[in-house]
């Protein structure tokens, strides 16, 4: 029997294509595990109404964790569209398999690291090396959400005693069937978890400062919230500077000096918007890795999406997906493999002979399985 079980989830889109590709390095460090496909994506929405399928689930309760290659998301009147006939009238929404998979299994804690890679042409700058702290299953993606309002809640967010009488008004006004509501939920333990995580790995990995990516001046409540909790955790960590900056405010710092920023901690949207920005400072999308992560399991996934217009093509850079499975091997504790495979990573970004076109230029661009493979024949040199 294989030391782990691995659900193998494409997904759509480019996903199966850079899933190949890391997979060549993880048999070339004699990983020892079980991959077993489970479905996801778009096509199990259009086939079944349902991108998430119950199978699926029963696949990830029986195995160590997952990879994840990309999901695609659209909203939902097309969703609808693209539903089979059969399907069509029966009610069905869509909603996105990654989200309620991180809900679903209290994937409480997306972790993004965004490393400039020396040799890579497109860094920004090559002392870049930070590490975002996402909450991953509240705030804005709780899915508590209304179009139209039903007045029942407008009566609610409007009552005397403890809604908001005057700030409602206007939506009264409006009329109700043209107001949307999505809302932004937080628990002081999710604060909590996420800003100790932060601190910890700071500690563990010589980081010297943490920075809160919030807006407390706007968001009195959830912001505050968040801030408070944050400079309390704060104080268990004295040799750890605690920066706090706005959202807005850092994606301009980031753009002037990203060398000053370390580890970064953020609410799931905030942290959905600054982990695209870092990446963006370390060659982009295509070196983006990331793993949503709880207290027994994780699935891990690239930040980039499915790139359909690329699908079918073998042109997308695998190296998010291949640092991807670098932290699944670290999550698992097989850390000699992860430090090889990034060693690996590293050496082939710093040769810079072989990389997709994202790097060297349209139309000169190896393939995604030709950087796949050159990282694994590293891996066994
Ligand atoms: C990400 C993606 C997802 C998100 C989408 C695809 C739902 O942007 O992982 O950053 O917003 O979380
Ligand atoms: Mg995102």
């Amino acid at each position: 029997m294989a030391k782990y079980k691995v659900a193998w989830m494409p997904g759509d889109g480019v996903g199966g294509e850079v899933m190949d590709a890391a997979k060549l390095s993880l048999d070339a460090l004699g990983f020892d595990a079980e991959y077993i496909p489970a479905d996801i994506g778009w096509e199990f929405w259009c086939k079944e109404g349902n991108p998430l399928p119950d199978r699926t689930i029963e696949t990830l309760k029986n195995t160590d964790c997952a990879l994840f290659g990309a999901i695609t998301s659209k909203p939902r009147e097309e969703a609808v569209e693209e539903l089979a006939p059969e399907l069509k009238d029966k009610g069905l929404s869509y909603f996105s398999p990654i989200v309620k998979l991180r809900q679903l299994f209290n994937l409480h804690t997306n972790l993004r690291p965004c490393k400039a890679y020396p040799g890579n042409p497109l860094n920004y700058r090559d002392d870049i090396d930070l590490v975002v702290f996402r909450e991953n299953t509240e705030g804005m993606y709780g899915g508590v959400e209304w179009f139209p309002l039903p007045e029942k809640i407008a009566k609610a967010l409007a009552d005397e005693q403890v809604g908001h009488p005057q700030r409602m008004k206007r939506w009264f006004e409006k009329g109700l069937e043209n107001v949307a509501v999505s809302t932004r939920i937080m628990s002081r333990q999710g604060c909590e978890s996420i800003c100790r995580q932060a601190f910890e790995y700071a500690k563990q990995n010589g980081r010297k400062s943490v920075t809160l990516v919030e807006k407390p001046n706007v968001l009195r409540e959830t912001g505050g919230l968040m801030t408070r909790v944050f400079r309390s955790v704060a104080r268990d960590y004295p040799g750890i500077e605690p920066w706090e900056a706005n959202i807005d405010a850092i994606c301009m710092w980031m753009i002037k000096n990203p060398q000053d920023y370390d580890v970064l901690v953020a609410e799931n949207m905030f942290g959905d918007i600054v982990s695209d920005l870092c990446a963006g400072l370390v060659g982009g999308l295509g070196f983006a890795c990331a793993a949503n992560i709880g207290d027994e399991y994780a699935v891990f996934e690239p930040t980039h999406g499915s790139a359909p217009k690329y699908d079918g093509k073998n042109v997308v850079n695998p190296m998010a997906m291949i640092l991807t499975a670098k932290m699944m091997l670290d999550w698992l504790g097989e850390k000699e493999m992860g430090r090889r495979l990034e060693a690996a990573v590293a050496k082939v970004i710093a040769e810079g002979k072989v990389a997709t076109y994202d790097v060297k230029g349209r139309g000169k661009g190896d393939s995604t399985m030709a950087v796949g493979e050159e990282v694994a024949r590293q891996i066994s040199q």
